[in-house]
């Protein structure tokens, strides 16, 4: 390669390289996956260190010597006390054993000790704790400053609002921990479900999700998305020896301050050591709460760590190993469509099996039409095959130099497989629907989600059955099941007495199954397990559900009434029941004796210190928008006016207060700042 030659390449690399980089951090959808963006990245890197002067002549700033910025609109921004680095990668374990190589001679000693710990696959934010109190969190941003996110990081459940005391330790006077924000797989299947049935956009794995729900600016929508945090490194702490003389101390210290942190770490010493910890670690990572994508080694003493010191982009005296996902080729013999319980039609790539990660794939989702368009998927293909967010099969991309001249672009059917309706696609969706609501798989799939585990949970009623029961048209709605007849269901087979009695037991015991259970069984888009449960302990009865109004759900300034769900979950209920036949579902249900009922719980207080106050809002708060406080005090048991009177609580008051703070101080009606607000929120909380 001329130097000429490079200087194009390196122009081009650092473009592609700051597109993906874009994709990735700010608007949490990438195009590619993070391997492929690795080998970008070190192409990039390696032609830079091979033609220094074409990388000076290329002009600009390379994406290789500065961290991903993921700062975005609408949130305030906070200057980090310490740099929020990156690490530096590698999917070899001779780089590996190059990294402790270095050390030695950097350090001048032949032993070291290190520390092994998960690679968690979120997103990386700071928290600051100062007197022990926690009082903000602030995203990696571009390393410098990051979006203060405390309202959002509130709605964690597990992250602690204070600080357990070390017995015999001084107090903390100010504390900089980071870690990963995070989201269960089981947490990302359950909202990407919803997403299918809205016929949205799909998240493509969890730390997209994560990142993509972190990032948005009203809170009450973020707290319906159950977010966790782990915590595994120090930006900056006071007194500075709080923490302890190693990264191991560190980890100790952590847990002992109530903070939640990697499941497990090793510390090592050489590397060898080191290349046992991460194969342990890869074969037991499947075990953990968060996807791993790696290992981060460290130097484990912290008077080492700063000796080795760091570059412009990441520190010395850590690397990172990441496990390669599996990645197989093969042949798309297929694509098939299938039909969702609300009418969304998914692609499914049906691949000539072959093995992957220790199990045989033969199926996986191709999502919806613009994806196959996307990424010019087609019939006849070899298509590699990655398991996205380390379990489910998808298609990640296609080998063009061996597609056949007879492959065609797929044509996605206009109309339904199953029953001949046109597909219809909805205004702001990206999914194609059969709009027939008796479409015979629509009731299948909405009966067979009544009778599941998280629905009333009928034994005996699985797929199959429910397919018979439909075939006969015996069934058309779930109110059918408890209208079978057993001389009905004896006609099914030769030896069926037992079966069927089974069957009828199992539906009569449903009719006593908890209330959040039908509610969840109703199949209402967005409403999930943990909302079902949220609406049933408020509202006590399917009918007290159905005849809501959109006042019982969101208060004024949008706060939410009943925590954990937003004004998507109640847009989606309104709608669920301004349907006449769900709501005749209901009447249905009831002249079948089915009323499931549930104790009405009040809405505990979160917060012992804003229940029953009334709090008056004014100027401009330094981070919480005013929706996000309102909302705040509200889900706290807490009334927020507009004005102020001697019955005003507290006067939260912010940047260029007006009369309202003149008011409150004539009558004598406390002042608070964010700050001050913040702690109150926290207190008793946890
Ligand atoms: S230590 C000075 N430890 O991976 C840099 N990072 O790809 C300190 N990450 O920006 C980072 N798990 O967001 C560290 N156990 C772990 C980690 C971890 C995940 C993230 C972190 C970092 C990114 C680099």
């Amino acid at each position: 390669m001329t130097p000429a030659e490079a200087q194009t390449k390196i122009a081009d690399l650092r473009a592609q390289v700051a597109r993906h980089d874009e994709l990735y951090h700010r608007k949490a959808k990438p195009e590619i996956t993070d391997q492929d963006y690795d080998v970008l990245k070190r192409e990039l890197a390696d032609l830079e260190t091979q033609f220094p002067a074409a990388a000076q002549a290329a002009g600009g700033e390379s994406p290789t010597e500065r961290v991903g910025d993921d700062r975005a609109e609408g949130f305030q921004t906070y200057r980090h006390r310490q740099p929020m680095q990156s690490l530096d990668n590698t999917y070899s374990e001779t780089e590996l054993r190059e990294f402790h190589a270095r050390l030695v001679k950097l350090l001048d000693r032949e032993e070291l000790a290190y520390v092994v710990e998960p690679k968690i696959d979120g997103l990386a934010v700071s928290l600051t704790y100062e007197h022990g109190k926690f009082v903000r969190a602030v995203t990696r941003g571009n390393g410098i400053e990051g979006d203060d996110v405390t309202a959002n990081a509130l709605t964690i459940e597990t992250l602690p609002r204070e600080l357990k005391q070390i017995a015999g330790e001084p107090p903390l006077a100010a504390i900089e921990i980071r870690g990963e924000i995070f989201m269960t797989l089981a947490e990302f299947q359950r909202i990407n479900r919803a997403r299918e049935e809205g016929g949205l956009e799909l998240y493509a794995n969890p730390r997209n999700l994560a990142a993509g729900t972190l990032k948005q600016l009203d809170a009450a929508e973020v707290a319906q998305r159950r977010l966790q945090i782990v915590l595994y490194g120090l930006g900056f702490c006071e007194p500075a020896g709080a923490v302890g003389d190693t990264q191991s101390s560190y980890h100790a210290r952590v847990r002992a301050w109530g903070l939640p942190t990697v499941e497990k770490f090793w510390t090592v010493r050489g590397p060898d050591e080191i290349w046992a910890a991460v194969r342990e670690l890869d074969a037991m990572r499947g075990s953990f709460a968060y996807a791993t994508d790696g290992a981060v080694v460290k130097l484990d003493s912290l008077a080492q760590q700063r000796d080795a010191g760091k570059t412009s982009k990441a520190p010395r005296w850590a690397m990172a190993y990441k496990f390669a996902a599996e990645r197989a080729e093969t042949r798309l013999r297929a694509i098939s469509i299938q039909v969702g319980r609300t009418g969304v039609l998914t692609p499914v790539a049906e691949l000539e099996p072959v093995q992957l990660a220790g199990t045989t794939v033969a199926r996986a989702t191709l999502h919806n039409r613009d994806e196959i368009a996307r990424k010019d998927i087609r019939v006849g293909d070899w298509v590699s095959v990655e398991k996205a967010g380390e379990v489910i099969p998808a298609v990640v991309a296609v080998n063009l130099a061996r597609r056949a001249p007879e492959c065609v672009a797929f044509v996605f059917p206009e109309k339904c497989p199953a029953c001949g309706s046109a597909v219809v696609q909805l205004e702001g969706e990206v999914a194609l629907r059969c709009p027939n609501y008796e479409c015979p798989v629509q009731v299948r799939r909405r009966v067979q989600h009544f009778a599941s585990k998280a629905g009333v949970d009928i034994d005996g009623l699985g797929e199959a059955m429910v397919d018979t029961l439909a075939e006969k048209g015996w069934v058309r709605s779930v109110a059918d099941l408890y209208r079978l007849k057993r001389e009905d269901l004896l006609t099914l087979g030769k030896s069926v007495e037992k079966s069927t009695d089974n069957l009828l037991a199992a539906l009569e015991r449903s009719k006593g199954a908890e209330l959040w259970r039908f509610v969840h069984g109703l199949g209402i888009t967005h409403v999930g397990v943990a909302a079902a449960k949220d609406l049933a302990g408020h509202f006590g009865s399917l009918d007290a559900l159905a005849t809501a109004k959109f006042e019982d759900f969101i208060g004024e300034k949008k706060a939410t009434r009943i925590a954990g769900i937003g004004e998507t979950i109640a847009l989606a209920i309104l709608e669920f029941f301004n349907q006449p036949r769900n709501r005749a579902l209901i009447g249905e249900l009831a002249s079948l004796g089915i009323t499931p009922a549930a104790a009405v719980k009040t809405a505990g207080p979160v917060s012992t210190l804003l229940a029953g106050k009334t709090f008056v809002l004014t100027g401009t708060l330094p981070t919480l928008t005013r929706e996000a406080a309102a909302a705040l005090i509200e889900s706290a048991g807490g009334k927020v006016s507009g004005s102020v009177s001697k019955k005003t609580s507290y006067v939260l008051a912010g940047a260029e207060a007006g009369s309202k703070l003149e008011k409150a101080q004539a009558l004598g009606v406390a002042v608070i700042d964010e700050a001050e607000f913040t702690r109150m929120v926290s207190v008793g909380a946890n």
